[in-house]
C-alpha cells in the first residue's frame, strides 16, 4: 500500500475496532487520529474539550490529520467529525483513499449508550438526548461521509467486511 487508509464514519461506527483487525490481518500500520493526539499532548480527549473548548480540539485535529498526511501509508481511523471540518477533507483527500463506515442509528446508539464517557460530546446527554443527538448529528454529518471514496455498509456479516477492507488495502496504490 502507497496511500493511507482513511476509516472514517460516526462516533461508534467501528473506525478502530476494524483499524486494528485490518492491521493486524494485513501488517500494514494502523494509526488512531484520537490517540495520536492524547500521546502527542499528554492529555485525554475530554481535558482537551474542558480545557480548550470544541475549537481547540478541532485546530488540534487539523494539526495531527496533516502531520499523519506525511507520515508512511497506513490504516487511520479518523475521529468523527474530522471530514467535517475546515479543510480537512482535501488533506484526506489528497493524501490516501478514504471509507465511510456507514452505520445505522440504531446500532450507533446501542453502542454509544454503553460508550458515552470518553466521549466529551455526549457525556453530558442522558438517554434521550444521546438518541435526538445521533439522529441530528448524522443527518448533518452524513453529506460529508458520502464525500468517501468508498462506503461500506456495516450492517454485512464481518467476513465480508474484512474482504472487502483487505481488498481495499491490496488495491490501494
Ligand atoms: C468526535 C468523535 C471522537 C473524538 C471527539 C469528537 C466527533 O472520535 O474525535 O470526541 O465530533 O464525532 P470517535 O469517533 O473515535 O469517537
Amino acid at each position: 500500500m502507497t496511500k493511507h487508509l482513511f476509516l472514517i464514519g460516526f462516533m461508534g461506527s467501528g473506525k478502530s475496532h476494524w483499524g486494528e483487525r485490518i492491521s493486524a490481518r494485513t501488517g500494514v500500520p494502523f494509526l488512531d487520529l484520537d490517540a495520536l493526539i492524547e500521546a502527542g499532548e499528554g492529555i485525554g480527549i475530554p481535558e482537551i474539550f474542558a480545557r480548550q473548548g470544541e475549537p481547540g480540539f478541532r485546530d488540534m485535529e487539523r494539526m495531527y490529520l496533516r502531520r499523519v498526511a506525511g507520515m508512511p501509508a497506513s490504516v487511520v481511523a479518523l475521529g468523527g467529525g474530522t471530514p467535517c471540518f475546515f479543510d480537512n477533507q482535501s488533506i484526506i483527500e489528497a493524501s490516501g483513499t478514504s471509507v465511510y463506515l456507514k452505520t445505522t442509528p440504531e446500532v450507533l446508539i446501542s453502542r454509544l449508550e454503553t460508550e458515552a464517557e470518553r466521549r466529551p460530546l455526549l457525556a453530558p446527554l442522558d438517554r434521550k438526548a444521546l438518541h435526538v443527538f445521533v439522529r441530528e448529528r448524522l443527518a448533518v454529518r452524513e453529506s460529508c461521509y458520502l464525500k468517501a471514496d468508498v462506503v461500506l455498509d456495516m450492517a454485512q456479516d464481518d467476513v465480508i467486511i474484512m474482504e472487502r477492507l483487505e481488498d481495499l488495502i491490496r488495491r490501494n496504490k
